[in-house]
């Protein structure tokens, strides 16, 4: 029996919105239709800020696919920390940005409740998922930020019809202080039942600490991993991450970003 390929396009889409949603954070919509309809939540694609033709940067980084819409649109939600992000966020509507994927592996939810528990930037790939879990089945997002201006697109969340919950660390909007702190309550009320399943995507000390929340618990738990990325199709290697008890590498293109949190080291953080 042969398995087909995946579907992945690489192709020139031309951007259709694009939009400050918070400070130094931004909103890229392109018309992509056959990435729209392969994706699936915590899949990424490599993006260059010009088209096909351009060779500055020379490479293409790695955004989350934050959702996608009618009419074959893939949106993206990033934030500028460096060149390549920063030549992104001067792509204008009608420009054209290179665009490969979907890519990688994504979140696989079950049958059961889900919590999702995302942080900073990290929320950018749950929104995706939050909208494919079917509404009024026990879900749970949490979403945790520094400050309320770093948590842009609320309303979208909200619309998903799921229970949210949200932490900042200034108290300026839900409850004060880490995601995780919100996240020990929600187990609390869970205990007992059968509990639900997490997905998380933040930075390395909050998946830290939520793995160690759902261990406690023995919850399933998926995690999605930032490493840099130069090619993001398993052909460069540079995004290995050990695996357990020092049992080789993963390759976070490749094999996840989304992984079970059983499946990785928790020892460092990726390189
Ligand atoms: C699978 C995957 C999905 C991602 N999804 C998103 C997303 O949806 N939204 C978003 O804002 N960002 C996302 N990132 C991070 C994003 O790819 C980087 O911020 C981006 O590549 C930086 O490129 P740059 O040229 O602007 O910065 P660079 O000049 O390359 O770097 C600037 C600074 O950013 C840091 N940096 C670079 N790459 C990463 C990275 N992968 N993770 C953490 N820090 C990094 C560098 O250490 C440096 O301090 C994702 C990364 C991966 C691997
Ligand atoms: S980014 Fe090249 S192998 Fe993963």
């Amino acid at each position: 029996m042969t398995v087909a390929a995946p579907a992945r396009f690489d192709l020139d889409a031309p951007v259709l919105d694009h939009r400050p949603v918070a400070p130094g954070i931004h909103e890229l919509t392109v018309e992509a239709p056959g990435v729209a309809a392969a994706a699936r939540p915590g899949q990424f694609c490599m993006l260059a800020p010009a088209a096909a033709d351009a060779r500055d940067p020379l490479l293409r980084r790695p955004l989350s696919i934050h959702r996608v819409a009618d009419g074959g649109r893939v949106v993206f939600l990033y934030r500028v920390v460096g060149r390549g992000t920063a030549l992104l966020a001067a792509r204008r509507p009608g420009d054209l940005v290179r665009v490969l994927g979907p890519l990688g592996r994504g979140f696989t939810p079950g049958a059961g409740p889900a919590v999702l528990v995302g942080g900073g930037m990290g929320i950018a790939p749950l929104l995706f998922l939050a909208e494919r879990l079917p509404a009024g089945h026990g879900h749970a997002v949490v979403l945790g930020a520094r400050t309320a201006a770093e948590l842009p697109g609320l309303d979208r969340f909200e619309a998903a019809g799921h229970r949210l919950l949200v932490a900042t660390e200034d108290g300026s909007l839900g409850e004060k202080g880490l995601v995780t702190g919100i996240l020990e309550g929600l187990l609390e009320e869970a205990a007992g039942g059968d509990g639900p399943a997490l997905f998380a995507c933040g930075p390395w000390p909050m998946l830290r600490a939520v793995r160690e929340a759902a261990a406690a618990k023995r919850l399933p738990l998926q995690v999605s991993l930032e490493t840099r990325m130069a090619c993001g199709v398993g052909l460069c290697l540079g995004c290995a991450v050990p695996r357990p008890s020092g049992e080789g590498y993963h390759h976070v293109c490749r094999e996840g970003p989304v992984f079970d949190a059983e499946a990785v080291s928790w020892e460092a953080p990726p390189p």
